[in-house]
């Protein structure tokens, strides 16, 4: 039998590149008036830009793709020129869209195609710590379709019938066990074939591209993720996230 009969080896999973996309277009009205979210700064330094330092950080992350508001693209192309990025990674900006799942397509759509690994990372997480992407990168190269760090909750979940008007009493539905609750954080990651298909098929609000991929009938599965990865939604979040980087200057002079 000839080499060339010879069915071909898979390539090592080590070998599969990884890309990241960071949505960065929405407005963060939740954190009161003032610049997109994104652009608003912790400790001096633009949260975006904490968020790409923080992908660009994994050594598996070869390019970063930054989803910027639709009609704040060049800002975000100068922030990034303005601001020291590790040399070994690439960058890409690209206008964003109406809603998360659409900033996230857009960003899909500007991956090159040779990209086998995807990332797809809240602007709005920039702390999240390097090993926690580097667990789900390899989770996605251990074989699963889709990745998700999360964590056990502090607090029990209700689930209410809505209130018609703001303040009014709510009826509480059920209580699901708190034991087998995880809080669902960025980066998630993906075989992108996989999380392609999902933005090309699945169709209606969803809160995070994992779940689009859940619809899909795909295996999605939990790795721990770090209380440093959390969301910066409201003023207060503000206030941790520079207390956090007050201790890591403290610990390691970073
Ligand atoms: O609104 P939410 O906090 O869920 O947004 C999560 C992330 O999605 C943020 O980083 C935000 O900038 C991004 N986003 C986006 N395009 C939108 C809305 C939100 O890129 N139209």
């Amino acid at each position: 039998m000839s080499d060339d009969s010879r069915p071909s080896r898979p390539e090592p999973r080590t070998a599969l590149r990884t890309a990241a996309v960071i949505p960065a277009a929405g407005r963060g009205v939740r954190l009161g008036p003032g610049a997109p979210k994104a652009l608003r700064t912790l400790n001096g330094t633009p949260m975006l830009i904490h968020a790409v330092r923080a992908l660009a950080a994994s050594r598996a992350v070869s390019l970063v793709v930054v989803v910027a508001p639709p009609d704040g693209a060049p800002e975000v192309k100068s922030l990034l020129d303005a601001h020291a990025l590790p040399d070994r990674t690439d960058f890409l900006v690209v206008p964003g869209g109406e809603s998360r799942q659409e900033s996230v397509r857009l960003g899909l759509d500007a991956l090159p195609p040779d990209y086998d690994i995807v990332l797809v990372h809240d602007a709005a997480r920039p702390l999240v710590p390097v090993d926690t992407v580097d667990a789900v990168v390899q989770a996605v190269r251990d074989g699963a379709p889709a990745v998700v760090p999360a964590l056990p909750l502090a607090d029990t979940v209700k689930e209410v019938e809505p209130a018609a008007a703001p303040g009014d009493p709510e009826p509480v539905l059920a209580t699901p066990e708190r034991a087998r609750l995880r809080a669902v954080q960025t980066p998630q990651g993906f075989d992108r074939t996989v999380l392609v298909r999902a933005h090309e098929t699945v169709t209606g609000a969803v809160t995070d591209d994992a779940g689009m991929v859940e619809q899909l009938g795909e295996r999605v599965v939990v790795v721990p993720g770090h209380e440093e990865a959390f969301k910066v939604t409201r003023p207060l979040d503000l206030v941790l996230a520079e207390a956090v980087l007050a201790r890591r200057r403290l610990n390691d002079g970073f």
